[in-house]
């Protein structure tokens, strides 16, 4: 029986992945989340409702690094098959002045990233195969104004989990990058953003990536060419512009 890990255990986007995978057969879902997360019983219900044969919650929070060696032995005590890493913060356009959620935004998606990927790289490697989904953004391939914070933390988590996806070549473990625009949800609620995209759209394309064995893929394609354009704007140009 397949096993799927999803760090972040009640993400929107995450969910969706599992449900996706799910369709290629059944599998245990072992969901890791905070034990205050209020989506908790809604994330349970939604994977079995999309098939899955045993679903586990175990507590994690991204933000407590120490912790992580003990809930990442405790899950690969079987072998894991699928980990999606999916949590996240986005903050805001002033988080930047506030140091103490600043610091909070950053250890969650950087440090609480890099924190489980270097222990799933371990326990992967180990076991010998399996695949990573390492949840970035298109906010991080160029950090924007309007949030720097969020965007830098992706940028610094992305990079890491690409060179993961190298360090690991021959050892039957792949990591893929994906990086959505913005995705309707409980992120992004009360925004209105272009080219925002939906869970399960993010999900179908993970999926079909993972099958294709890809290393990083954006969510929509267009932003593809976007950020060939935009990364390389000059600066003068980039902080004339409204996002
Ligand atoms: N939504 C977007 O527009 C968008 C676009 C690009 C990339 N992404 C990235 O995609 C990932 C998933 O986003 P989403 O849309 O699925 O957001 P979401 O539904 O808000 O899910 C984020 C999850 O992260 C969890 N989380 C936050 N801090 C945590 C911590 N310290 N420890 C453990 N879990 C923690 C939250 O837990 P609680 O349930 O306890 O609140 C929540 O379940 C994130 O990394 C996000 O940055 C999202």
């Amino acid at each position: 029986m397949r096993r799927i890990l999803l760090l972040g255990g009640a993400s929107e986007i995450g969910l969706a992945i599992v449900a996706e995978c799910l369709r290629d057969g059944a599998a245990d879902v072992v969901l890791a989340g905070r034990a205050s997360s209020p989506h908790r019983a809604d994330a349970e219900l939604a994977v079995r409702r999309a098939g899955a044969r045993g679903v586990e919650w175990i507590d994690f929070d991204a933000a407590e690094p120490a912790s992580h060696p003990q809930v990442i032995a405790q899950v690969f005590t079987r072998p894991v098959d699928i980990v999606i890493v999916a949590f996240g913060l986005l903050g805001d356009a002033g988080t930047w002045r506030d140091h103490a959620e600043a610091v909070r935004v950053a250890q969650t998606n950087y440090t609480g990233a890099l924190s489980v990927g270097v222990l799933l790289g371990q326990a992967m490697r180990a076991q010998g195969h399996g695949q990573v989904v390492a949840l970035s953004s298109v906010a991080g391939e160029r950090v924007r104004r309007s949030n720097p914070v969020y965007g830098s933390s992706k940028a610094g988590m992305d990079g890491f989990y690409l060179q993961l996806g190298v360090l690991l070549e021959g050892s039957g473990v792949r990591v893929l990058v994906v990086r959505p625009g913005a995705v309707r949800g409980r992120m992004t609620a009360g925004r209105r953003v272009p080219l925002s995209t939906t869970p399960e759209r993010v999900a179908r394309a993970t999926v079909a990536a993972m099958r294709r064995g890809r290393r990083m893929i954006r969510v929509p394609a267009l932003f593809g060419p976007i950020m060939g354009v935009y990364r390389h704007l000059p600066a003068s140009v980039a902080k004339r512009l409204a996002f």
